[in-house]
């Protein structure tokens, strides 16, 4: 039996990493302009972190968590997202007391047990941020700020934010409205919302289910219900992004399928991605870091879908083409492979990207490998020419040839790989 990754799962092959790794220096880049610091969380946690940071009756919780228990018989369970995880290296770590504002961010991939599509993976990766100790609503806009900097630094157009605000204490006024709003069209309630009206009757604001969606257009909206300082949070965050250029639309749709959100909520929508078109999604959440057992600390971030956008900029056309990932090749004639190892040697430990030869093929199997690896410069290596200490450099765009000694072969190939790299 032929084995395969584990459906929802995928490899990363050596040409698409040139693409990811692009949009994780834009992310590394973007994030640090705004003054975050890199954190790194191990894959999986206790699943009692998740249970009581993501909430015990989401559907992450409930039905797409990796859980399993380990040989000392802990419940142990793979990260399905990026937040709770850094609260509680922030506790443990006592990050909180180190600076009154701390801004982290993380690049990593996280693992849900949903139906893949187009779009929805089992192994994801997120690029996110987190910013812990204000409730200032500045703090919400610089986040989606932050977020639009980076989708637009990636080159992605047709981006729409939506942007909402579930309130604080609230909300629970909300929910009951909502119920009483719905109960007396249970009987033609799909059973998948039948069940969130039990257990989170605000995730039927953007259920997929047709009837549910006709049934929501009439139904109160979480916008009024907000206290006078909720509305006055949430009218400050959309003053800031006007101030600053971006765009946005108010949506009360938006709830997000996590417990901790208060205020806040925001997700980013692509263009050209069909039904997961989020391409990133955060907001704020006020009583997380109690939660999870320390004091009451504010937080506000976001994580984007690293897989989505790589989807997103190749369906836009922005995907960068990968220049040649090597600067030299090789090709070795005749018995002089110890040699064009020790050139190797000399030109990598001077800084450049060298491949050889090393199946003894013909030279023109060689070039032609050469050709297929997309190198600008190949050196040819025979004994004849060693003997008088010399190769010779070929440039594949021009076909120009120079026999150069090989002590001159250093500035002899910066020279030429100056002339043919148009950059
Ligand atoms: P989330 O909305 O669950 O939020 O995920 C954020 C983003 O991760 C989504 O918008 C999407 O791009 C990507 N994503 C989620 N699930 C999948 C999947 N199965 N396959 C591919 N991509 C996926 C969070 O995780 C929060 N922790 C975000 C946050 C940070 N809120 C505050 N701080």
């Amino acid at each position: 039996m032929r084995l395969t990754a584990i459906r929802g799962t995928r490899d990363l092959l050596p040409e698409e990493l040139v693409r990811w790794r692009a949009v994780e220096e834009t992310a590394r880049e973007v994030f640090g302009r705004y003054g975050y610091r890199e954190i790194r969380t191990p894959l999986f946690e206790a699943t009692e972190l998740f249970v009581r940071g993501v909430g015990a009756g989401t559907d992450i919780v409930e039905k797409e968590m990796y859980t399993f228990e380990d040989r000392g018989g802990r419940s142990l369970t793979l990260r399905p997202e990026g937040t709770a995880a850094v609260v509680r290296a922030c506790l443990e770590h006592n990050l909180f007391a180190e600076l009154p504002v701390l801004k982290l961010y993380y690049i990593g991939p996280m693992y849900r047990y949903e139906r893949p599509q187009a779009g929805r993976y089992r192994e994801f990766w997120q690029a996110g941020v987190e910013a812990f100790g204000s409730d200032d609503p500045a703090l919400d806009a610089e986040v989606i700020l932050c977020a639009y900097d980076f989708l637009t630094g990636l080159g992605l157009r047709s981006l729409t934010i939506h942007l909402n605000s579930l309130g604080d204490e609230e909300r629970q006024t909300y929910v009951q409205a909502l119920r009483e709003y719905l109960a007396p069209h249970w009987d033609r309630l799909p059973a998948r919302d039948r069940e969130r009206f039990e257990k989170n009757p605000l995730r039927m604001l953007d259920s997929k289910e047709e009837i549910t969606r006709a049934l929501i257009q009439e139904a109160p909206q979480v916008l009024d219900f907000l206290s006078e300082k909720s509305r006055h949070h949430l009218e400050t965050v959309c003053r800031l992004l006007e101030r600053e250029g971006v765009p946005y639309r108010v949506n009360p749709h938006i709830v997000r399928g996590l417990d901790y959100y208060t205020h806040t909520v925001f997700e980013v929508t692509a263009e050209g991605l069909g039904a997961q078109d989020a391409v990133l999604a955060g907001g704020r959440y006020d009583h997380l870091v109690e939660e999870v057992g320390g004091r009451p600390t504010p937080g506000v971030g976001f994580a984007a879908g690293v897989d989505r956008l790589l989807l997103a900029l190749e369906a836009q056309g922005v995907a960068p083409e990968p220049g040649p990932e090597l600067d030299l090749y090789i090709a070795v004639i005749g018995e002089v492979r110890a040699e064009a190892l020790a050139l190797a040697t000399r030109l990598r430990r001077a800084g450049y990207r060298v491949d050889l030869e090393f199946l003894g093929r013909s030279l023109r199997a060689q070039m032609k490998t050469a050709h297929k690896r997309n190198v600008p410069l190949v050196a040819l290596l025979g004994e004849d020419e060693l003997r008088e200490q010399r190769a010779t450099l070929r440039d594949m765009r021009s076909g120009e040839q120079r026999s150069v000694s090989l002590e001159e072969l250093i500035p002899a190939v910066a020279q030429m790989l100056s002339h043919s790299n148009p950059n």
